[in-house]
């Protein structure tokens, strides 16, 4: 069979848990479509829906929002060890690390059941974000403030991050929305690195470690960070043509642009894109949209390149006052809900994932004495 570079177009396993259709540019979780998730969904009520197949009713969607309320907290000597870290340590470094950590506080760490996997995924999911939260807050000094159990996930991200703050609603609805386009992606790398981990039976978190890791690259996750970049780089919209022009000239990569499955427009970019016009307008800033919007004229013209769901996040996130650094772990603190329904699943029906090389080195070599080497 030849190779297929970056395993294009490879099926590695069958799912139930999402369809990414690349040429109609849909993506479906668990047979609702993400336009009628967006729209009307919870962040809170998808990850119901990806870890358990069907949405929850009233009782079992409380349950679950009671759950991640009453795990937000991380342990103190976690806490402790992030205080001892350099301040100019990565944010998704600081939390592949802590979440590395958690393990070892974790009262279901060696077990594997569904049932534990599921209060771990629970946990996690809750923990994730403050981690994140707190490190910002470490690093710049400001008050660790203890998590509020009735905050949902977006909503307790940003009372964390702004040390007790009450968020507003326009920023809580809007990280929502974007936490629900964020959360599952089929077998994206940094799933995919989930699943090989959990087919080992190792634990959750050493899966979850492997994904954060995955996740951090700029070719995945990591490129809604390199976006803002370049519209800081960039400055103004009169400076965007030249700009642009130049990095395609020099074979540049244009992040946020490009996918391996989607041929048209991904879907998530339609919601993106529409709440960052309107959180520019709301905020009285418009420039990184209209930037935005023409950076994605001159791709689709030049190069015939969509843009993919780290686009316009790069400026959503930016208007809701987010440090740029935390664009990535955002994306983490979302997918953390996928990673753990493909964890479920893999140990579901498991079978060791372990694909062959194909060698192209040399055979038949005779062993030569160091001394005539
Ligand atoms: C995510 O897989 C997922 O589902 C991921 C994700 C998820 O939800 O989990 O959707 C999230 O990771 C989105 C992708 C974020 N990454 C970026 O925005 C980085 C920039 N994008 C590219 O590096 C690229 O498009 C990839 C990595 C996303 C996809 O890479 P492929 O499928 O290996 O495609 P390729 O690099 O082989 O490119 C094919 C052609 C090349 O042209 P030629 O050299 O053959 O002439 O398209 C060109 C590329 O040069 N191309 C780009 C481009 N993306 C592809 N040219 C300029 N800029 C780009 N961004």
């Amino acid at each position: 069979m030849p190779v297929k570079r970056g395993l294009e177009d490879v099926i590695a396993a069958e799912s139930s848990i999402c369809k990414v259709d690349g040429n109609k540019g849909r993506l479906i979780y668990r047979g609702y479509d993400i336009d009628d998730l967006a729209e009307h969904s919870t962040f809170e009520e998808v990850v119901y829906l990806l870890w358990f197949g069907r949405l929850p009713d009233k009782a079992e969607l409380e349950k679950l929002h009671k759950e991640l309320g009453a795990n937000r907290r991380i342990p103190e000597e976690v806490v402790k060890m992030m205080k001892q870290w350099p301040k100019e340590a990565v944010p998704m470094e600081v939390l592949r690390t802590a979440t590395s950590m958690l393990s070892m506080y974790d009262a279901d760490s060696h077990e594997n059941d569904r049932d534990a996997n599921v209060r771990k995924a629970t946990r996690l999911t809750a923990q994730l974000p403050t981690i994140v939260a707190y490190w910002d807050c470490i690093r710049s000094n400001r008050e660790l403030v203890d998590p509020k159990p009735d905050h949902s996930t977006a909503a307790s991200f940003l009372h964390l991050l702004h040390s007790g703050k009450e968020p507003d609603e326009v920023s809580v609805k809007s990280l929502d929305v974007a936490l629900i386009l964020h959360a599952e992606h089929e077998l994206n790398a940094s799933t995919f690195a989930a699943r090989v981990a959990a087919a080992t039976l190792t634990d959750m978190h050493s899966a979850v470690t492997a994904a954060i890791g995955t996740l951090k690259g700029p070719l995945h996750g990591g490129a809604n960070q390199e976006v803002i970049k370049m519209l800081l780089e960039i400055g103004e919209l009169s400076k965007v043509d030249s700009y642009i022009k130049k990095m395609f000239e020099d074979h540049k990569k244009l992040m946020g642009f490009g996918h391996r499955v989607y041929k048209v427009q991904d879907p998530r970019a339609f919601h993106l894109r529409k709440m960052s016009d309107k959180l520019g307008r709301g905020a009285g800033e418009t420039k990184w949209y209209e930037m935005s919007a023409r950076i994605e004229e001159l791709a689709k013209e030049e190069k015939g390149l969509n843009c993919n769901v780290d686009f316009y996040s790069a400026s959503v996130y930016y208007m809701l006052g987010i440090p740029r650094d935390l664009f990535t772990p955002i994306f983490a603190i979302s997918r953390m809900s996928g990673w753990a329904a493909h964890i479920l699943e893999q140990l579901e029906d498991n079978r060791l994932i372990r694909p062959e090389g194909e060698y192209v080195g040399k055979t038949d070599l005779k062993y030569v004495a160091i001394e005539q080497r």
